[in-house]
C-alpha cells in the first residue's frame, strides 16, 4: 500500500497532567501499557492512523527535565500540550512553560499545529476547556493553528477528536 506520511509529535505539559496516559490511549489496544508511571526524561512511542505514521516524543513534565524539551523542537512537526484542568494552582506555571515554548527561536513563526488537551475533565473541580484557554491566553497565538479539546484520558474521552483535528492540519 501507500507509505504513510511520517510525523514527529512532541507531547509537552507539566508533570502529572496526563501526557503518558493520553499517548497510551492513542496506541492500539494490544500495545497499551497497563501501568503508567511518571516519565523519566522522555519516551518515544509510535502509532499509525489511517493516513499518518506518528512518532511521539512523550517528554517528562517534571521541572528538572523540562530543559530537555527544546532539543526536540526543530525536528517536530506538531505539538500536543496537555493541561491538568483540575490543577488551578499550577495553571500559571503551565502558562509560563507554554509562553517560553512559543517564544523559542525554533518554534516562533512556524505554522506547526498545536493541539491542547484540557485533561482530567472528570475531576469535580475541573475548569472548562474555554476557561483553560482563557487562563492560558490561547487567543494570543496567531502564528500557528491551534485547537483545544476537553479530555478524560483514563476513559479515553475527547482524545480522538483532537487527533482528527491534528491529522487535518498535517494532511
Ligand atoms: P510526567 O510523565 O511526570 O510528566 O506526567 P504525565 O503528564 O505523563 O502524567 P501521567 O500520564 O503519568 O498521569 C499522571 C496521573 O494522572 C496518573 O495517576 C493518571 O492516571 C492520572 N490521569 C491522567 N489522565 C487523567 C484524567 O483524565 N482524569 C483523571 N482523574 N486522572 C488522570
Ligand atoms: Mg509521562
Amino acid at each position: 500500500g501507500l507509505k504513510k506520511k511520517e510525523v514527529n509529535v512532541l507531547c509537552l505539559g507539566l508533570d502529572n497532567s496526563g501526557k503518558t496516559t493520553i499517548i497510551n490511549q492513542l496506541k492500539p489496544a494490544n500495545a497499551q501499557a497497563q501501568d503508567i508511571v511518571p516519565t523519566i526524561g522522555f519516551n518515544i512511542e509510535k502509532f499509525k492512523n489511517s493516513s499518518l505514521s506518528f512518532t511521539v516524543f512523550d517528554m517528562s513534565g517534571q521541572s528538572r527535565y523540562r530543559n530537555l524539551w527544546e532539543h526536540y523542537y526543530k525536528e517536530s512537526h506538531a505539538i500536543i500540550f496537555v493541561i491538568d484542568s483540575g490543577d488551578k494552582l499550577r495553571m500559571v506555571v503551565a502558562k509560563e512553560e507554554l509562553d517560553t515554548l512559543l517564544s523559542h527561536e525554533d518554534i516562533r513563526g512556524r505554522k506547526m499545529p498545536v493541539l491542547f488537551y484540557a485533561n482530567k475533565m472528570d475531576l469535580r473541580d475541573a475548569v472548562s476547556s474555554v476557561k483553560v484557554s482563557q487562563m492560558l491566553c490561547l487567543e494570543n497565538i496567531r502564528d500557528k493553528p491551534w485547537h483545544i479539546c476537553a479530555s478524560n484520558a483514563i476513559r479515553g474521552e475527547g482524545l480522538q477528536e483532537g487527533l482528527d483535528w491534528l491529522q487535518e492540519q498535517i494532511a
